[in-house]
């Protein structure tokens, strides 16, 4: 290791992924070409107050024609995977019926790119871009749409499985159920827990069944689900905050990760939500469909406290003075990775991990002379890189790592005013400039090559 990367990653094996992660509707733009249709993101974006500074996908970094110029910075940075998501709206425009052949095309042209570049591509096939024809159907708290995600995957599969092995089926479904549905800050906005819970369910069904339609159109297929989870400690001993941070921890990790490793879903916290599931015979089998392995998204850790009069489950985050804070105001705390991975490795003995995302928002600028200089983001990745190589150590079966994000993009609600790139994009002129943080990132890279 050099002075500048003075880290220890030998640990992580010499196979390791090394990757950058983006997702469809936060990217390409092109919204209305060659036949997408809306997705509730698309309609999200324009209502009044939703989006800050009324920001939408329409355009974000025009990926969707610039794509060639991105898979040569994905190269420029060194990296050997790229992890993306598909536009649903782009394969089947009305969330079922018929196909529109361009937007296969473009993922089958990007697979190409990619694995001619020597990237290994990744897919996620839901990361949040619903068609607005579904949520018009009903949604997520619809069981239809868990059986229509299944379908359009199959299709994406048949048409791609001869080249991609890496299959995620949904990203943060957490975000997609509870904030999405039950805090309302997200698409397709709701704020009624019914609705949220019925939208778990439905999308971890729609996980189970796309875990079986994908691997039954490519047979070599490796299938995986990415979940967002956090570290979750009590801010105080009193009974009231303990049992505040278990809930909490049910809320975020457990929900999500009983049900998939076949143990259903957590008795304590159907009852904290009280909301009938709508449960059929075999659906939890079908549910806890085998991993070849698991994605985690790490960003942050929480400290809560009771809240009785919150909604469920009950819990906030409190903010620990002191504590460094990214431009999200998210807590730094690069430990909280290796704790997450070595949970998944010991309660949940997940076969492969692979961090699917991470990563940090800084308000960068552009240098007078066109650099971009983020110390904190090239520190926040050396010391997230430091603690899976520590997990590495100790057996976890880390297998790689797909920073977040390699070009600054639309995020979500807060628009395109939170920076998470490796590159720095100017909106203005869809100029790429790859900031210090990516350079970083490279020279690690490539001293783990040599290593
Ligand atoms: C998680 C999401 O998957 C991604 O879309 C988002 O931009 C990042 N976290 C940062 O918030």
């Amino acid at each position: 290791m050099t002075d500048a990367h003075p880290v220890d990653l030998g640990a992580l094996p010499r196979d390791f992924a090394w990757g950058t992660a983006t997702s469809a509707y936060q990217i390409e733009g092109a919204v209305d070409e060659d036949g997408r249709a809306p997705s509730i993101w698309d309609t999200f974006s324009r209502v009044p107050g939703a989006v800050d500074g009324g920001d939408t996908g329409d355009t974000a970094c025009d990926h969707y024609h610039r794509w060639r110029e991105d898979i040569a910075l994905m190269r420029q940075l060194g990296t050997n995977a790229y992890r993306l998501s598909i536009a649903w709206p782009r394969v089947l425009p009305g969330g079922d019926g018929p196909v529109n052949a361009k937007g296969l095309d473009f993922y089958d042209q990007l697979v190409d790119g990619l694995l001619a570049a020597g990237i290994e591509p990744s897919v996620t096939l839901y990361h949040w871009d619903l068609p607005q024809a579904l949520q018009d159907r009903g949604g997520w708290p619809e069981r239809a749409t868990a059986e229509h995600l299944a379908a359009y995957a199959g299709l994406v599969a048949e048409r791609l499985g001869d080249r991609v092995t890496q299959w995620a089926t949904l990203n943060e479904p957490l975000c997609s159920a509870w904030i999405g549905h039950l805090e309302g800050r997200m698409a397709p906005g709701q704020a009624d827990l019914t609705a949220a819970v019925r939208a778990s369910y439905h999308l971890l069904l729609g996980h189970g069944l796309t875990a079986q339609a994908v691997r039954a159109a490519a047979p070599g297929a490796r299938i995986g689900i990415v979940n967002n989870l956090s570290t979750v400690e009590a801010a105080t001993d009193s009974d009231a905050d303990r049992a505040a941070a278990r809930r909490m921890d049910g809320h975020v990790n457990r929900w999500w990760l009983d049900p998939v490793h076949g143990r259903g879903f957590p008795a304590d916290m159907r009852e904290v939500y009280g909301v009938d599931l709508p449960e059929r015979p075999g659906d939890l089998a079908t549910i806890a469909a085998p991993l070849d392995w698991f994605g985690l998204n790490y960003y942050f850790p929480q400290v809560v406290a009771a809240d009785p009069d919150g909604p469920a489950p009950y819990a906030r985050q409190i903010e620990r003075p002191g504590v460094p804070r990214t431009g999200m105001d998210w807590e730094v705390d690069a430990h909280g990775l290796e704790t997450l991975i070595m949970r998944l490795h010991e309660e949940y003995a997940s076969p492969q991990i692979r961090i699917t995302e991470n990563g940090s928002s800084y308000p960068d600028t552009v240098a007078p002379d066109g650099t971009v200089h983020d110390p904190e983001r090239a520190a926040y990745l050396t010391a997230h890189l430091a603690a899976c190589a520590r997990a590495a150590r100790r057996g976890a079966p880390v297998a790689g790592y797909y920073a977040w994000s390699l070009l600054d993009n639309f995020e979500w609600a807060y628009g395109y005013d939170k920076r998470f790139g490796l590159v720095h994009v100017d909106y203005a002129t869809q100029r790429r400039t790859v900031k210090t943080s990516g350079r970083h990132y490279a020279g690690i890279i490539a001293a783990h090559r040599a290593g």
